[in-house]
């Protein structure tokens, strides 16, 4: 009885990580979130104004998110691919008291709509850089600001560029 209880839960942490780590490879990215502080950089270089929304393209464990709640007051929402990281981010989100701040949708953010975007965050590689710049320019309103982190959008030019934390703001 022991042993198949053992080899259940041995199955179901196997079958977890795997999620963990093969989703978020599957879209050819690592399951890494940003620092910190290099986070509190790129959301104070977009001018978050409290009350506005963000949203975090691939938000992994919702570090960014959290942050945008928690610091700036934003609305922030999140699309992720990985279920295991969507399940941590919303814990973390009720752990960090932003709940009710914060959305998680799980699913391709190809897929979703960003019209209600005031800011929308993006920490990916630059094979994004072209699908992204397109539906960025279709989707999003006037005014809205992009960030983005270790990637740039090559057809828009910057408003602001953060050499040394390779942050790239646009404006639209
Ligand atoms: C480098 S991590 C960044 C996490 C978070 N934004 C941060 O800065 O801490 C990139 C995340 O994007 C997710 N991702 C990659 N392509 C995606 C897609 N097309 N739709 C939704 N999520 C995606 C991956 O699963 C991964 O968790």
């Amino acid at each position: 009885m022991m042993q198949t209880l053992f080899g259940v839960l041995a199955l179901f942490i196997i079958v977890v990580v795997l999620l963990w780590v093969l989703v978020p490879a599957f879209y050819g990215l690592p399951p890494v979130s940003s620092r910190k502080e290099r986070i509190r950089r790129a959301l104070e270089l977009a001018n978050p104004q409290a009350g506005e929304t963000l949203y975090d393209l691939g938000s992994g464990h919702g570090r960014v998110l959290i942050m945008a709640a928690k610091e700036f007051g934003l609305n922030a929402v999140g699309i992720e691919t990985g279920p295991v990281q969507c399940v941590i981010s919303r814990v973390n989100a009720l752990r960090n008291g932003v709940s009710s701040k914060v959305r998680i949708e799980a699913g391709n953010f190809y897929k979703s709509n960003l019209k209600d975007a005031d800011i929308v965050f993006a920490y990916l590689t630059s094979d994004h850089g072209n699908r992204l710049q397109e539906k960025l320019s279709r989707e999003l309103k006037p005014g809205a600001r992009v960030v983005t982190v270790s990637f740039n959008l090559p057809g828009w030019e910057e408003a602001f560029f953060d050499r040394e934390n390779l942050i790239y703001i646009y404006k639209k």
